[in-house]
């Protein structure tokens, strides 16, 4: 899809156009000019109550007398009440419509809708975001690749000539945003026969032909064995496919000695639970284990897209988790990177122990800051379902900025506290730590547990173990939290 952004009056376009009209029959102002071209056909589609302006009615017309191709009226609500996800859902109504059509081409004159408490910058971005939405599909699996191509090249945003550079802005990192979700899309909805840690290094190593400030490495269980990464190592030993830890380096601060952002992503390519099995229902869905690493390849695509003057470090630690002769056990003790050891009372709670040893090992960049990002507890589901992740951090200065990017770009985390009060349940009789701290508070003591590694630099912690992936007959990756960090990486510009 091309994206383009022109200050042009509706009178002078001729093929297809988006306009809205709003709740009781108001007319947006491309609307009412329509309306004057064509005779009064918008209000007459008013008074015949084919569409009243409420939200998701559409209707499609053509007006060759007004030298139009089409025209999809698209209801739009109240004005100004509208908010990001009703109008996310609108924008992916109208493009299925359009879709639909042999339309090749189509000016948006939506850009006049207002979004509650947002300005023209956030219609564009989310309308491109949306977009690339509703194009998105995962058919490399099928013999029969679903036959939803459509004509649709082009989206032209109307808008005045004064915000000529911030629609384009807009467009830019709706752009870069959506390519980074379809990144993350791709990998994680790859099956664990396909999508293994040597998979995941491989997407990684390609990144460097994206960009030129890119610099990719990866350690394998052999270079881990040297660093002591005991904990990471004990996770792949019970797995065939030997354990990938990917380290793409992206440099283009003004200062080549600025300290680096630093994103880890948990990358379990699949997660049986080890020796702890998992239930057999649902556990397909294990494939998606590796989603913070599938978001941080996505966002470090959606860097090199936008160019960002930062220096950024993403890793992805790849691993796998399964049962077998060689594998951990429960009641294993394990001396992880730091010298910290760890009682294992069960095998499933292999994300924190893969992640220890990670975060132990970035300290060598001597980060800025550093956010990880997993699909790290059940527990966090149950307490915050699909809708937000889990957001905790000791810094309230680091989480508040996450928050911030979170509310602004609508992909919405909620904070859950730390505090020592909750190490009590990782105490363990025999080493310094269990990996687990039983049933009460699970996303806060996965938490908690990482925070013990986390005390040479400022730390955050995603846990997006309820919003890498929707289930179900939309069964599928989500591409989150993408925009969120997208979004935390354009602020930190600023
Ligand atoms: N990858 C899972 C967490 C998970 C479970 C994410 C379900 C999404 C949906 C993680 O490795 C895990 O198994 N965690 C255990 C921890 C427990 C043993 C303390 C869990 O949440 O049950
Ligand atoms: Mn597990
Ligand atoms: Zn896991």
């Amino acid at each position: 899809m091309k994206y383009t952004v022109k200050s042009t009056a509706l009178s002078a376009v001729t093929g297809n156009v988006i306009v809205g009209v709003f709740e009781e029959g108001k007319l947006s102002l491309a609307a009412q000019t329509l309306d004057q071209l064509s005779q009064g056909a918008i209000s007459q589609l008013i008074r015949t109550g084919d569409i009243k302006g409420k939200q998701g009615e559409m209707v499609t017309l053509r007006l060759p007398n007004a030298n139009l191709e089409r025209v999809f009226v698209v209801g739009c609500g109240k004005q100004g009440v509208l908010n990001v996800r009703q109008y996310k859902q609108l924008i992916k109504n109208t493009i299925q419509a359009v879709k639909a059509t042999n339309a090749e081409q189509v000016y948006n004159f939506l850009t006049e809708v207002q979004i509650s408490d947002r300005d023209l910058y956030w219609n564009i971005r989310f309308a491109v975001e949306s977009v690339a939405e509703s194009f998105y599909q995962f058919d490399h699996f099928k013999s029969k690749k679903s036959d939803q191509h459509s004509a649709l090249q082009e989206m032209v945003f109307v808008v005045d000539s004064a915000q000529q550079t911030e629609a384009e802005t807009a467009v830019q990192q709706g752009q870069a945003i959506g390519l980074g979700v379809r990144c993350a899309k791709d990998v994680a909805n790859c099956p664990p026969n396909v999508c293994n840690p040597a998979y995941l290094a491989e997407q990684a190593k390609k990144l460097i032909e994206k960009s030129p400030h890119f610099k990719v490495s990866v350690l394998g269980e052999k270079e881990m064995a040297e660093l002591g990464m005991n904990a990471y190592l004990a996770v792949s030993q019970g797995s065939q496919n030997e354990a990938q830890l990917s380290i793409i380096e992206y440099r283009n601060h003004p200062n080549p000695q600025a300290k680096p952002i630093v994103l880890v992503g948990k990358g379990l390519t699949f997660d049986a639970g080890g020796i702890s099995l998992k239930p057999a229902a649902s556990m397909d869905e294990m494939k998606y284990d590796m989603g913070g690493a599938a978001s941080v390849y996505g966002v470090m695509n959606a860097l090199a897209e936008l160019g960002l003057p930062l220096n950024v470090i993403g890793v992805l630690a790849g691993c796998e988790n399964l049962p077998d002769g060689n594998a951990y056990r429960p009641g294993d003790i394990l001396t992880t990177m730091s010298g910290l050891t760890v009682e294992v009372l069960n095998t499933d709670a292999e994300g924190r122990l893969v992640l220890c040893d990670t975060l132990t090992y970035v300290e060598r960049f001597d980060p800025e800051l550093v956010i990880d990002v997993a699909t790290l507890t059940g527990a966090c589901v149950v307490a915050l379902g699909q809708h937000n992740s889990g957001l905790m951090s000791p810094s309230d200065a680091l989480a508040n900025q996450l928050l911030s990017a979170a509310k602004h770009s609508a992909d919405n985390a909620w904070r859950l506290p730390l505090g020592e009060e909750y190490q009590e349940q990782l105490k363990s009789r025999f080493a310094d730590f269990a990996n687990v701290g039983g049933r009460d508070g699970g996303a806060i003591t996965a938490g908690v547990f990482l925070s013990n590694f986390t005390k040479k630099y400022e730390w955050a912690h995603l846990d997006i173990a309820g919003t890498a992936w929707l289930q179900g007959a939309n069964k599928g990756a989500t591409g989150r939290p993408v925009s969120l960090l997208t979004q935390f990486l354009i602020d930190q510009v600023k």
